[in-house]
């Protein structure tokens, strides 16, 4: 089963419009001389004040697509400071970013509102990027399987076979978020494994085979070849090392090589 690669740049609360359009610009060149076949779909999830003038300059359908960092579940009405996914798609908008971390620990985000948020998602024909993860103490608790499984069947619930066959899920241990600490590539890899598992248990061995599972945690250009060189790793959810044009694009260019051996 070969999936398409997914080199998404989380940009979080950073740039501003000029800025985040210089980036786009100089990533653009950077990539030029690839090949659109080989490359890896390459999202770019900038905060909403800045995705119109991002899709302005992205080239939809060459590979490089538009992502948001969250959204909200209902479609509009009144709720103050929301964004319903009808928005996001009115600004060609492909992918949303549902459940990081930073949204579960400082929004208080709960499974259940994730999971509401992936149905509105998929409902209205964008792809989910489902986030799961584990803190350090749970992982010396040695709970990180029960926890990131748990998060998963929580974020899963209620969707058709073909929807979560269209998902991406990322898994992104919060220990190695914004730390320098990668988590090495072969347990990255195992985690990954056991929640193609828990996909093929919940929904199906085809759903399972195609979901796309990314890692995210501290990856950089110098990390991204050994991790793209595992049976399992989909792509990588990238944060700091997507700000910079050169770094994400040489991420993107490490997972063509990766795939090219
Ligand atoms: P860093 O790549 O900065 O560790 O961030 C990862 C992340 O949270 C992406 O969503």
């Amino acid at each position: 089963m070969t999936r398409r690669p997914i080199i998404a740049g989380n940009w979080k609360l950073n740039k501003l419009v000029g800025e985040a359009v210089d980036t786009v610009e100089d990533v653009k060149i950077k990539l030029m001389d690839c090949s659109k076949e080989e490359m890896p779909v390459v999202v770019f999830c900038p905060v909403f004040t800045t995705l119109q003038a991002v899709s302005n300059v992205l080239e939809h359908g060459k590979g490089l697509y538009l992502g948001a960092q969250n959204c909200y579940w209902e479609e509009s009405g009144a709720f103050t400071g929301e964004v319903s996914v009808s928005m996001l798609k009115d600004l060609c908008v492909s992918y949303v970013v549902v459940g990081h971390s930073e949204r579960r620990q400082y929004f208080s985000e709960t499974d259940e509102m994730i999971n509401k948020k992936a149905k509105a998602v998929l409902s209205g024909g964008l792809i989910p990027i489902i986030c799961c993860g584990e803190t350090l103490e749970q992982r010396e608790q040695g709970i990180t399987d029960e926890f990131v499984a748990g998060q998963i069947r929580a974020a899963l619930k209620g969707l058709s076979e073909e929807e979560i066959a269209k998902s991406a899920i990322a898994y992104e241990p919060i220990w190695a978020i914004g730390t320098g600490k990668t988590c090495d590539s072969a347990e990255a890899n195992r985690v990954i494994k056991m929640i193609r598992g828990v996909v093929a248990e919940v929904s199906s061995q085809d759903a399972a085979d195609k979901i796309r599972i990314l890692y995210g945690g501290s990856v950089k250009a110098s990390t991204i070849e050994e991790q793209m060189s595992m049976s399992d790793i989909d792509g990588a959810l990238v944060g700091g090392a997507s700000l910079e044009a050169e770094g994400f694009a040489q991420i993107v260019k490490g997972t063509m090589l990766a795939r090219a051996k």
